[in-house]
């Protein structure tokens, strides 16, 4: 489905990201795995290309500027081209609003919605020259109703949403699409750290969802590759939900 095509997937190393690689890759795609985890980014790389994949890896602090430029230069050089972005990397920090510091605060700001701008400043100067790409941003239902307890990373996801929006309406005159998805709980090692292995935890958020499991990083994987093919060519601005139904009640 996406022969010829290059893909980056940004926390490419675990998780979502992880699983967007390895499917884009399946999938024939050129495949940039970018991660600030040297080790874990290498070892994706690393399996994708024991499967007969094409794949680099560029370490990527993606708070920073010069290295959101490098990666989008070294995908270029590299394979020539770049056609799909997906903004995938984030963190969640669940210390009450009123006890938060204004570095965790800033560090949620900058992992979760400043990297998705540095990465699509750089790729939309790439893709405004090739007069086509799309991008997928990684957000959340939390872009879209409050999760409980974690309103800082509400904010960012709710940041995320219109970031989409602007950039599918500020850039279709140059055939770029921009369009996210909002999973709900997906069992990944995020969620791992924020609510732990207990197996009957687990069960109980899975509850909240009325198809009654947690999501996969198959279920999101699929949905970005969805929208970074060409069957989704008239769909820009669209958040769609990967959440078990969470908010459709
Ligand atoms: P994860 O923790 O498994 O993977 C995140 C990756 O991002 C890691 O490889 C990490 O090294 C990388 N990363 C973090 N900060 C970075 C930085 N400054 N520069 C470069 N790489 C960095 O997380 P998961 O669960 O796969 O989450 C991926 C995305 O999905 C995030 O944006 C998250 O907010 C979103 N999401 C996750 C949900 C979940 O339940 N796991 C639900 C809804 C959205």
């Amino acid at each position: 489905m996406f022969k010829d095509r290059v893909a980056i997937v940004t926390g490419a190393a675990s998780g979502i990201g992880k699983q967007t690689a390895i499917e884009f890759a399946r999938q024939a795609a050129q495949v940039v795995v970018a991660d600030i985890d040297e080790k874990s980014g290498t070892g994706v790389v690393d399996e994708l290309k024991t499967g007969g994949h094409d794949a680099i890896f560029v370490k990527t602090d993606l708070t920073s500027e010069a290295d959101c430029e490098n990666l989008i230069a070294t995908a270029g050089d590299t394979f020539g081209r770049v056609d799909i972005l997906v903004n995938n990397a984030g963190i969640e920090i669940s210390t009450p609003l009123h006890e938060m510091s204004v570095h965790e605060w800033d560090r949620l700001l900058d992992t979760n919605l400043k990297s998705m701008f540095l990465c699509s400043k750089h790729a939309l100067r790439t893709m405004i020259e090739a007069t086509s790409g799309v991008i997928v941003n990684v957000c959340s239902v939390s872009g879209l109703v409050a999760w409980p307890g974690i309103a800082a990373y509400n904010a960012t996801k709710g940041g995320v949403m219109m970031l989409t929006k602007s950039l599918a309406v500020d850039y279709a005159k140059y055939n770029i699409r921009a369009n996210c998805v909002c999973p709900s709980i997906i069992d990944t090692p995020m969620t791992d750290t924020s609510i732990g292995h207990d197996a009957a935890v687990k069960e109980q958020k899975a509850q909240l969802n009325p198809i009654g499991r947690l999501g996969t990083p198959e279920d999101v994987a699929n949905a970005i590759l969805f929208l970074a093919s060409d069957k989704s060519s008239f769909v820009t601005g669209a958040a769609l939900t990967v959440d078990g139904g969470y908010t459709a009640i």
